[in-house]
Formats: structure tokens, C-alpha cells, sequence
């Protein structure tokens, strides 16, 4: 039968106290003047790349690596915490949903024919993020819906949509509204009445997560449920073009708005017996909105209005806690996590990070489980994010703060494992902000030293590692790897993460003298961590986790 224990690895000692360090948003890339990492202070990196040759490597953390559609897909902190956690490599939401659509499956599944039930009478909503990113949802995955939708019986469709600027260029959202637009006047054709109803930037409606500002997703209530907005547009197009001609607008930030009728009423408010649809596949950013819509009792912020609807998300974003209860597509299963391995075998697990990125080193890492598997074992710290404020402001954000908490959790002695996300790179790489990205690395680069002198203080293990690119590359490039410009002859910025592998380091003086990365893994990615670290605390891994990175050879 199944059990938990896992066996002993045959040289490495168990009882190290491991520091397990994420950088988000940290690939390595060609040193050039937009590579901010390259341009930024970073002595601890860089020493731990120069330092020991066998103790450096690269591994991949995009694409089929982390269970995306294809080489194309940039990484993301969802699959690549999941990667790192699970040491497996599963079928992400962007695959599954995909799959789900090509077969049809996807109509005949609970979820679908749940909400159908209103096509008749009511109208079917459809909310999420409006671009081709492949990191929370996809344009086409839209389109596709909105047509098996209509084809299916539904006769009244708005949607509300979300502009990215994030996973995508800043100003792409114009393009993206034109051809939604486009479709819903091709399905208008067909005597659906299809429009879309409201619309705001990702950053300031909606797509908070880990609750650190309910204020977003209220606004996003505001305008599509209540229909209430502070701009009014008669056309979306209208809307997204005037609303980024304001001071500092951008697609990421825009306000809320409602489309309106020629009376000013707006198009599409959802009332009782409505259909919701939350399109994006990926959890954090959505699971906030799922509440507000499907809970009862609910407390975050005045709904003023709480419709009776059938809802269900394109996957179910809570496992644990069962959010939504329906749902289009299944989400990936993914179970025997090394987080639950690991207290299994007696491992003592302190993880930490700020608000913007503490469910990844905890739900993400955990295989989208939200809370302990023994509180007993662990303890789970977040510091909270500044709020309101967009992260080039303050570039250091909380990286001081969680190297401290991390510091003080390893010289305790208490934990076998001290896990961090430590945010810079990643949250300040996607405002796009060049110089403030460079402070940003350095910041997260100190914070590694910080817990790294911990590290040799209790004669511990180090892995430092990364989640998915982002700060080493803030340019739009060619084929060739030139900077694209636009036709005024300007870069375009990057905002969004990139396909570039990761470094991961080990070290530090518990570990092993025999210990080095194998030379026959050299596709190794994210999902060979896991195993890596299983034998770091000195076991063996499951026999299905994809292999370690690490041989220990007699010296
Ligand atoms: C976001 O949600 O902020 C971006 O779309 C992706 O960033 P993350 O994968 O690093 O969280
Ligand atoms: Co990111």
C-alpha cells in the first residue's frame, strides 16, 4: 500500500538546516544594458555563479517544462512554484482548458451544463483577463467559448473584461478589444446579443491576490455586477483608447468603466438569474472574485447587491476549499507534494514571504493547497505588502524584512527547512520601471546574503534558485535578439516574465564535500528540484518525482 515514508538516501545526512531561497522573476540572459540584473549590485549571485562551477546550473522554467501548452509560453510563478513543489511536471490550466475546448469535453462536464441551465431566460457573463499572455488566461480560449457558448443555446452574452499590459505589452489591449469586438458583432450577426459590458486594468480591478487589497476587487464588483462605474463609454474601444490618454494611465491600471446604452444605462449589470463565468484558469488572482460571488456570507466589502446566479470558474481554484464548487475544466491533480512528503518524514518547514507572493511559496508550492499538513510542523509567516502603490515606488519592498524572518527562523534551530519567496525582481520587473527594477535586484541580492551568513552560522544547506525570467530581460526583441522598436523609434518595454532558464545554487558548509549537480540531466528543470531537495535532507525521492539534479561523489 501506499505510504508516506520515504526511504533513506544512501550518503547524505538528514537534520541540515536548508535555507530554500526563490528569487522571483530572476533568468539569466545576455549582460546588456536592459538586463537589469547584469546592471544591477548583485555580489551574492554573482559569487555563487563564479564560486563553484559543479555547484551552479542553469535549468528551464518555461514552457513544457512546467506544464505549458508549448515552447512558446513564458514561465510563470504559478507553474514554476508548482513545479518546484510537486517534482513533477503536470498538465497546467492553459493545457487543460485547451484540451477541454479541442475535445468538447469541456460542454459536456457538470459545470458547463450548470450554468447553461440559465441560457433561456438569463444572460451569461463572462469575466477575465483579455490577452494572448498564457499565464492566467487566453484570448483564443475566449473566443472559442464564447462560440460553443452560443452555439449551445446562450442568446444574451456580456463580457467584462480585464486589460492586461502585464503578461503582455502595455498598450496591446487596444488590438485585444478589436478583435473581441469583432467576434461579438460577427455572433450579433447571428442574432446573438452579444456586447461587452465593463472593463478595467487587471492591476486596479479584479486581479488582487492573496487578499492584500479588497478595494480592487470591489471596484470590479462595482461595475459588473452593479453596473456603477466612475466612466461611461459607448463602446469598449472608446473606452480603453480615452482611458490611456489619461496622466500615468497604462493597460495594467486603467479604471473601471461600464458601457452604456444611448439612455446611459449600463449594458450589461448581473442580476438574478444570470450565468458567470470566471474565464481565467489560474487561481490567485481570481479566487477573491470567486468568493465574492459564490459565498453567502461574505464580509470583505459591501456587495450592496448579491445576485442569485449560477457561477462556475473555467478550473476550480481552491482545492482545499473547494472554490468554486463548479467549474468548466478540472484542475490539475496534483498530490504528494515534497511539502507533504517531507513533514511526513519529520522535516520542520518555516515558510515566508510578503503578501504579493506568499501563497506561492505556500499554495503554489503546496500543489494549490491552502494551509498546513501539520501545523505542528510548520509555521507559515507573511509580512504584509505595502498597498496602493505600484511596486517601482518602493523597489526594496519587504525583501529586508523576509531575509530577517528567515534568519531569525535558521538560527532558532527550530526548522529543518526555511523557505522564501523574496518578490524585487518579478513585482518591480513588471512595472517596467528599468532603473527601479536595477534597485530592485540588488535588493533582493542582499537579502540572499543575509540568509545565506545564516546559513553558515548553523553549518547549514543552501538552495538558491528562481521561479521563471522576468528583470534579466526588459526589452521587446526581434528574432535576433535586437531590441524591437516602435514607430516613433522608441524600445518597447518588456513587462512580462520570459522564456530564459534560471541559475540554481547550492552550497554552504553542511553540505556534503562529495556533493555536485550531475552532468546527465541537462534538460533538468524546476521539477528536478524537488528531488534535489528531498536528498539534501537526506532522502531518497519518490520513484515518479523527475530526477535530482545532484550525485554525491567519494573525494
Ligand atoms: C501576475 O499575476 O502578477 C503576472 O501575471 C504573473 O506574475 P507571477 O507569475 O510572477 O505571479
Ligand atoms: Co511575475
Amino acid at each position: 500500500g501506499f505510504s508516506w515514508k520515504l526511504e533513506d538516501h544512501p550518503k547524505l545526512e538528514k537534520g541540515k538546516i536548508l535555507a530554500m531561497v526563490v528569487l522571483d522573476g530572476w533568468g539569466e540572459a545576455n549582460p546588456d544594458q536592459y538586463n537589469c540584473i547584469h546592471v544591477a549590485e548583485t555580489p551574492t549571485m554573482d559569487c555563487l555563479k563564479k564560486g563553484a562551477p559543479d555547484r551552479w546550473r542553469l535549468v528551464r522554467a518555461h514552457g513544457k517544462a512546467v506544464g505549458l501548452p508549448t515552447e512558446d509560453d513564458m514561465g510563470n510563478s504559478e507553474v514554476g512554484h508548482n513545479a518546484l513543489g510537486a517534482g513533477r511536471i503536470y498538465a497546467q490550466g492553459a493545457k487543460l482548458v485547451d484540451l477541454a475546448l479541442a475535445t468538447g469535453k469541456i460542454y459536456d462536464g457538470e459545470g458547463f451544463n450548470y450554468i447553461k441551465e440559465s441560457f433561456e431566460t438569463g444572460t451569461l457573463h463572462l469575466i477575465g483577463l483579455l490577452s494572448d499572455g498564457g499565464v492566467h488566461s487566453r484570448l483564443d480560449q475566449l473566443q472559442l467559448l464564447l462560440k460553443g457558448a452560443s452555439e449551445r443555446g446562450a442568446k444574451r452574452i456580456r463580457v467584462h473584461i480585464l486589460t492586461d499590459g502585464r503578461d503582455v505589452l502595455d498598450g496591446s489591449s487596444v488590438g485585444f478589444v478589436e478583435t473581441l469586438e469583432n467576434d461579438l458583432s460577427n455572433l450579433r450577426e447571428k442574432g446573438v446579443d452579444a456586447q461587452i459590458a465593463s472593463g478595467g486594468g487587471r492591476m486596479y480591478v479584479t486581479m488582487d491576490r492573496y487578499e492584500n487589497d479588497w478595494d480592487v476587487v470591489k471596484r470590479g464588483w462595482d461595475a459588473q455586477v452593479l453596473g456603477e462605474a466612475p466612466h461611461k463609454f459607448r463602446s469598449a474601444i472608446e473606452a480603453v483608447k480615452k482611458l490611456r490618454e489619461l496622466p500615468k494611465a497604462s493597460d495594467q491600471y486603467l479604471p473601471p468603466f461600464v458601457i452604456v446604452d444611448e439612455h446611459g444605462t449600463s449594458v450589461g449589470p448581473i442580476v438574478d438569474g444570470d450565468a458567470v463565468v470566471t474565464l481565467n484558469f489560474r487561481a490567485d488572482r481570481m479566487v477573491m472574485l470567486a468568493k465574492a460571488l459564490e459565498y453567502e456570507n461574505f464580509d470583505k466589502f459591501d456587495r450592496v447587491r448579491f445576485p442569485k446566479i449560477r457561477y462556475a470558474g473555467m478550473l476550480q481554484y481552491d482545492g482545499e476549499l473547494k472554490l468554486p464548487s463548479r467549474y468548466l475544466v478540472s484542475p490539475p491533480e496534483i498530490e504528494r507534494t515534497s511539502g507533504e512528503y517531507l513533514v511526513n518524514n519529520g522535516v520542520r518547514t518555516f515558510a515566508c514571504s510578503e503578501t504579493v507572493k506568499f501563497g506561492h511559496v505556500t499554495f503554489f508550492w503546496n500543489g494549490n493547497r491552502s494551509g498546513y499538513f501539520n501545523p505542528e510542523m510548520e509555521e507559515y509567516v507573511e509580512i504584509p505588502s505595502d498597498s496602493g502603490i505600484t511596486f517601482n515606488v518602493q523597489p526594496k519592498m519587504k525583501a529586508l524584512e523576509i531575509a530577517e524572518k528567515a534568519r531569525d527562523a535558521i538560527l532558532g534551530r527550530k526548522f529543518h527547512q526555511v523557505r522564501v519567496n523574496l518578490p524585487n525582481s518579478d513585482m518591480v520587473g513588471h512595472t517596467g520601471d528599468i532603473g527601479a527594477t536595477v534597485v530592485a535586484c540588488k535588493a533582493a541580492d542582499q537579502a540572499v546574503q543575509i540568509i545565506l551568513d545564516a546559513i553558515e552560522q548553523v553549518g547549514g544547506i543552501y538552495v538558491v534558485t528562481a521561479d521563471h525570467g522576468n528583470a534579466e530581460d526588459m526589452v521587446k526583441r526581434n528574432k535576433k535578439g535586437e531590441p524591437l522598436l516602435d514607430k516613433d523609434g522608441k524600445i518597447q518595454i518588456l513587462t512580462s516574465h520570459t522564456l530564459e532558464p534560471v541559475p540554481i545554487a547550492i552550497g554552504g558548509p553542511g553540505l556534503a564535500p562529495g556533493v555536485r549537480f550531475r552532468k546527465d540531466v541537462p534538460d533538468g528543470g524546476l521539477a528536478n528540484v524537488a528531488a534535489t531537495v528531498m536528498n539534501l535532507h537526506g532522502f531518497n525521492a519518490p520513484s515518479d518525482y523527475e530526477p535530482t539534479l545532484i550525485e554525491v561523489v567519494n573525494n
